[in-house]
């Protein structure tokens, strides 16, 4: 079936394309303005090679990292995505089971189409919480008790959204909340029958219980123009420091591309900062996460956990951002495709099939396990000299 056939993230992706609809695969797969970040993301580790060493005994590769003091099985966490009831009905439900089953973790987004109690409750291990600080501090404090309720383990606190990024796709393919059926957005979701057929057969989402956090939409409002009225784009690092004290636990600041941003989320209590662009869907011409990941590692203390996100879509991926400096990486797009190419499994899937790439890279590599990565496992590409 789809899923067997699927050997990389790629086929994934490949997947995806052809079984959601058009609006629903670009609001996934699409980045803001002219995509030049989204399209550095996967560049930046193209342009990083391997420096292999030979003769080292390989025969055992542990993948297991330690971040915010918990043990992952393996350096890839199943980040923050919002709406996935859009791709399939199992929603946030699904990269929680998938993470549960790996060994490792998820991030709900504060924009998940599954409540954030649902699914905490879904699975037996803690999920961690991604808050977007929506509004006033009495609705930022309800929605920190809810996730502290429902037992999540840590907060990450994504700070790239003051505003939504311009994604002109969705603007093109006139995306709104709650979605509206017209002539040219009908025949796109006929012409997606497993899609549809896995949405009309399930409890449908009205935009109430769409995402268990926001507010119902007043009529019909574009995406952005929707979410743009949640965001405040106000807050400071006052504000963040007061979160840090409301969640008590551990806090990941998401959304850091400076090394002077990193070093002031750990004077104000962060745990661990996630460098990201946020998949390159926010601004655009910002670098790529990997180009800044060394600033950011050189920026902080030792015992802050430094995550990456963005590109990343293979498992030597995950291995290059190991080398220089990250802890593990978030994945945002690989298991929202894996999530439509099949629910759970497919989120299985890839995860399956990253693990696989990162064990063989290291055997490939002389790196017996990625504790044992450091920066000179990776250079740039070596050019002939004229
Ligand atoms: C996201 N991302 C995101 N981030 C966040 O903090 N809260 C959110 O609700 C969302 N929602 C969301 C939806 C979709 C469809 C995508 C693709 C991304 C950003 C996400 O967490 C992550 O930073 C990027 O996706 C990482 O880049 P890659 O792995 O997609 O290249």
């Amino acid at each position: 079936g789809r899923l067997a056939s699927a050997v990389t993230v790629a086929d994934l992706r490949a997947a995806a394309r052809r079984r959601l609809p058009r609006m629903v695969f670009d609001f996934v797969d699409g980045g803001a303005e002219d995509e030049l970040t989204l399209t550095e993301n996967e560049a930046a580790f193209d342009r990083v090679s391997f420096r292999p060493r030979v003769l080292v005994d390989v025969s055992e590769r542990p993948q297991h990292v330690t971040v915010l003091g918990r043990r992952l099985e393996l350096p890839v966490i199943l980040g923050p995505t919002g709406l996935m009831r859009m791709v399939d009905h199992e929603g946030e439900r699904a990269s929680a089971a998938a993470a549960h089953a790996f060994g490792t973790v998820s991030v709900t987004s504060s924009g998940s189409s599954v409540s954030i109690e649902d699914v905490a409750a879904s699975v037996a291990s803690p999920q961690w919480f991604q808050l977007y600080p929506w509004g006033d501090r009495g609705t930022v404090e309800n929605i920190i008790g809810r996730a502290r309720d429902s037992g999540f383990e840590a907060m990450v606190v994504t700070v790239d959204v003051p505003v939504v990024g311009a994604r002109e796709k969705d603007l093109r393919n006139g995306l709104t909340v709650p979605p509206q059926v017209n002539p040219r957005t009908g025949w796109d979701l006929l012409r997606h029958p497993g899609w549809l057929a896995g949405l009309l057969t399930h409890p449908r989402p009205t935009f109430a219980n769409f995402t268990g956090l926001m507010t119902e939409a007043k009529g019909t409002t574009g995406l952005a123009v929707y979410t743009n009225g949640l965001l405040n784009p106000a807050h400071t690092w006052r504000d963040l420091e007061w979160m840090v004290e409301r969640w008590g636990g551990p806090v990941v600041l998401k959304g850091v591309m400076t090394g002077e941003d990193a070093k002031r989320a750990v004077d104000v209590g962060c745990r661990a900062v996630a460098v990201s662009n946020h998949g390159g869907r926010q601004g655009d011409s910002v670098p790529a996460a990997l180009d800044v990941l060394p600033e950011v590692v050189d920026a902080v203390p030792a015992d802050v956990d430094v995550l990456l996100d963005g590109g990343v879509r293979r498992g030597g991926d995950v291995v290059k951002a190991l080398a220089l400096g990250a802890r593990a990486c978030l994945l945002g797009r690989p298991w929202v495709y894996g999530l439509a190419a099949g629910g759970t499994a497919g989120v299985e899937r890839m995860l399956a099939i990253l693990r696989d790439e990162i064990d063989r890279t290291l055997a490939l590599i002389g790196r017996p396990g990625v504790a044992t990565l450091d920066c000179s496992a990776v250079g740039p590409w070596p050019r002939a000299v004229a």
